[in-house]
């Protein structure tokens, strides 16, 4: 059984969470220019309306979220369902990262990553499911990232939050395909945004957001579950990943600056 991708995102009901920015902002554009009709959520509204004053109103909604919050993500959801009558694919952009080492380890800092990069996404996915299990259809993108497939320095909480996200697409992957709705786990290398802005290495594979939002919108299309980009870089940590652990930890310390 394969699961259904979407033929064309024209007049299709998206909600984006993190569009404010980087590569929620880039594939808000996209797909506006595709047609579709965009609910923009993140806590940075004025960033949202400069996306929006693009296109005709009739197209957007601007719902702030905080996603620690599940009380904006529920009001937020109602909103949509009021406007639009629900939505056809939910696409959980927004996350946070700072590097975090042994050396400057702080729980206060992980609290946050955890509760933003994971609990966040499953306080949406939890909004958005009854309606899309009842209706037998619909999709749900997450973006986690190539930094959950096995530990890499300095991500001592965004390494372990975007794990989550591989476990949490996959587990829900078992019980969505029967029933018609689509999961489609998103992991990115190295994107040049305002987050990766503060890496003070030479990224390796970097390509831009609206690179990403093309792979994004078109794994999505395909009905693809594991959308990985670029495939020179993240099919490079797929194979590094089933290493024995002697090997992985020495060609990791090799590559990378430790
Ligand atoms: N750039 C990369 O190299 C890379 C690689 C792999 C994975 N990723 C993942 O890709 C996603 C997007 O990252 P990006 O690089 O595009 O970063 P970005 O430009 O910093 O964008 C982050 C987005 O997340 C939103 N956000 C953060 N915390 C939020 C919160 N508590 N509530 C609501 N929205 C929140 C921000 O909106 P507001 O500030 O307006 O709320 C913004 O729209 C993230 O999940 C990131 O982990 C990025």
């Amino acid at each position: 059984m394969k699961q259904l991708g979407i033929d064309s995102f024209s007049g299709k009901r998206v909600w984006i969470i993190g569009a404010s920015s980087g590569i929620g902002a880039a594939c808000a554009q996209a797909l506006l220019s595709k047609g579709a009709k965009v609910a923009l959520s993140s806590r940075r509204i004025e960033r949202l309306e400069q996306i929006a004053r693009a296109v005709k109103p009739e197209q957007t909604l601007i719902l702030p979220v905080d996603v620690t919050q599940q009380q904006q993500i529920q009001t937020a959801y109602q909103s949509i369902v009021q406007a639009w009558g629900g939505i056809d694919l939910l696409l959980f952009v927004s996350g946070m990262y700072v590097p975090l080492r042994a050396d400057n380890f702080d729980i206060n800092t992980a609290e946050q990553t955890i509760d933003a990069n994971l609990l966040g996404p499953m306080r949406a996915v939890a909004a958005v499911l009854p309606n899309m299990l009842s209706a037998h259809a619909g999709h749900i993108a997450i973006v986690g990232s190539v930094a959950g497939y096995s530990g890499l320095p300095k991500a001592l909480a965004y390494g372990p939050s975007k794990a989550g996200i591989i476990n949490f697409c996959e587990t829900l992957y078992y019980d969505l395909l029967p029933q018609g709705v689509s999961v489609h786990m998103i992991s990115p290398g190295f994107v040049a945004t305002e987050a990766t802005a503060q890496n003070d290495f030479e990224m390796p594979a970097l390509i831009t957001a609206d690179q990403a939002a093309t792979e994004i919108l078109s794994g999505i299309q395909k009905g693809e579950f594991d959308i990985h980009f670029p495939k020179r870089f993240s099919g490079f940590l797929k194979f590094l990943r089933i290493l024995p652990y002697p090997l992985y930890f020495w060609i990791v310390r090799r590559f990378v600056k430790i």
